[in-house]
């Protein structure tokens, strides 16, 4: 998009305890070194797991890394007696930037509804974190819906009761094309990207969906970045795989269009 800042961020899941990031992260900026997202052309983002979340902030503070942090989820409550759980305000305390808000892994496997999602996102607003909303079909919702119909409706249900001038990020992650090495193709993408943009204008407004990123997620390569980025609604990626990689991710961070 014309006027949105790309965002690459890199979605660690269960990986990397906190020495490994702490390695990772300064081999990644040492290999970044003068690289577009100093001059704030790419904004670049590093979700890591919870337990890393202090030694990686520590880190990009104190050697002035322009990377945003990020969580992997939170809890829809702020405080109290939820055994297990991490609050909003903990995250925003540790200078997270963003939070991945339903991602197919946590609804697949921790049966997150459509619900909880939307409870989760009023909970990263009222912290003052930016929620990258996941949404994406599976391959049998693809067969029997079509690409749209599935991210379009979670997207919705999402987005209830999110004021216009909220900031958010929407990821478009077709279950099928994650950790499969089957990328959805570019004009995939373009094509659902545009209709969650649209669903954006139509719950928060067209200026919220004119400056709202919506982030395409799925077997994201350095061989395939570029074209994904060349499509009008395709504003960054969220990257698995390839973010655990540092000249890969790297490289995805590097993309000429
Ligand atoms: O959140 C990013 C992720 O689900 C995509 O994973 O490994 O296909 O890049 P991957």
């Amino acid at each position: 998009g014309v006027n949105r800042t790309p965002l690459i961020a890199g979605n660690w899941k269960m990986n990397l305890d906190h020495l490994q990031a702490i390695a990772f992260v300064q081999k990644l900026a040492w290999t970044l070194k003068d690289a577009k997202h100093e001059d704030g052309s790419v904004e670049v983002a590093v979700f890591p797991p919870y337990t890393d979340l202090r030694a990686v902030q520590t880190l990009l503070d104190a050697d002035k890394i322009a990377f945003a942090l990020g969580a992997q989820d939170l809890s829809a409550h702020d405080s109290g007696a939820y055994t297990g759980e991490i609050s909003g305000a903990f995250l925003s305390k540790l200078d997270c930037a963003y939070v991945i808000i339903g991602h197919s892994e946590r609804r697949q496997y921790h049966a997150e509804t459509d619900e909880v999602v939307a409870a989760k996102v009023q909970a990263a607003l009222r912290h003052g974190l930016v929620p990258v909303i996941c949404v994406g079909e599976t391959a049998e919702d693809l067969e029997t819906h079509g690409a749209s119909a599935v991210p379009v409706g979670q997207l919705e249900v999402a987005l209830e009761s999110v004021p216009a001038d909220a900031d958010i990020v929407v990821a478009y992650e077709p279950v099928w094309a994650i950790g499969s090495g089957q990328a959805a193709t570019p004009e995939q993408a373009q094509d659902v990207c545009a209709k969650l943009r649209d669903v954006v204008a139509a719950k928060l407004g067209a200026d919220a969906a004119e400056r709202t990123r919506v982030l395409y997620g799925g077997s994201v390569k350095s061989g395939n970045i570029a074209s994904f980025m060349r499509e009008p609604d395709v504003d960054g990626a969220l990257v698995g795989g390839a973010s655990l990689l540092v000249d890969e991710f790297a490289a995805i961070i590097r993309y000429q269009k």
